[in-house]
């Protein structure tokens, strides 16, 4: 059974558990509980992106212990051989990258096994590459570095970006979320939201802080000012 997402559009905190002590996932987990909305899931094959992390049997080992919605960012070559496992092990949205081709055929193929789907632009790839899925998709990820690593820097150049795509779902009337993901703290997250942004993706600045619960509301906090 899928969790819910929540309505479209309404701001999230999205924490990414790249960057949480994978020795102590559930703990992690669960001590943000309290201050965000879903989980964001960084699944990386060593193609795609040059690191690897996580797959399925990760996914459902989680889901005993967290009742979030699991957005499962599937940084890879080949995610359609993996979506039934990712929704048989509880992930509830899937969202792959545009750069790797075959987008309608994907998005179709993740519908099938009742995910919800996203589409993710890197930071050099422009919006015309995803504008033509933004009708099909629930999800748009504008990514705010290069995906791979967690802690990198964020890429202000990419808010113009967000500011079109927002532009498009407002005009059109979509029910499409917009997140972002990379080098999102307390001092980006305010200009991601301003700029459009709706779900905001942190690792580093929940996880890597000593008070990650802390941390989280610190987040949300500078979000929610916004615009
Ligand atoms: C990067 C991942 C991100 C990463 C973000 O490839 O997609 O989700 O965890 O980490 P921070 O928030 O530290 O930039
Ligand atoms: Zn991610």
């Amino acid at each position: 059974m899928s969790i819910d997402a929540g309505p479209p559009g309404q701001l999230r905190i999205a924490p990414s558990i790249l960057s949480a002590d994978f020795g102590n996932l559930a703990a992690a987990v669960r001590g943000v509980d309290a201050e965000t909305d879903w989980l964001h899931v960084d699944v990386m094959d060593g193609h795609f992106v040059p690191n690897v992390t996580i797959g399925p049997p990760v996914v459902a080992s989680l889901r005993r212990y967290s009742q979030r919605f699991f957005d499962c960012h599937l940084m890879m070559d080949n995610p359609g051989r993996y979506f039934e496992s990712f929704a048989r092990s509880g992930a509830d949205g899937c969202t792959i990258h545009v750069e790797i081709g075959d987008t309608v055929a994907l998005i179709r193929e993740a519908r099938a096994q009742g995910l919800r789907v996203g589409v993710a632009a890197n930071p050099d790839t422009p919006l015309d590459a995803v504008a033509p899925f933004l009708g099909e998709i629930d999800l748009l990820l504008l990514m705010t570095v290069f995906p791979g690593f967690g802690g990198q820097s964020f890429m202000a150049d990419v808010l113009e970006k967000v500011r079109a795509a927002r532009a498009i779902v407002d005009a059109e009337g979509l029910e499409c979320d917009i997140e972002v993901d990379g080098g999102i703290d307390p001092t980006t997250a305010p200009l991601a939201v301003q700029a459009g942004a709706n779900v905001l993706v942190a690792g580093s600045a929940i996880f890597a802080r000593p008070d990650a619960l802390a941390a989280a509301r610190a987040l949300r906090a500078a979000a929610s000012v916004a615009p």
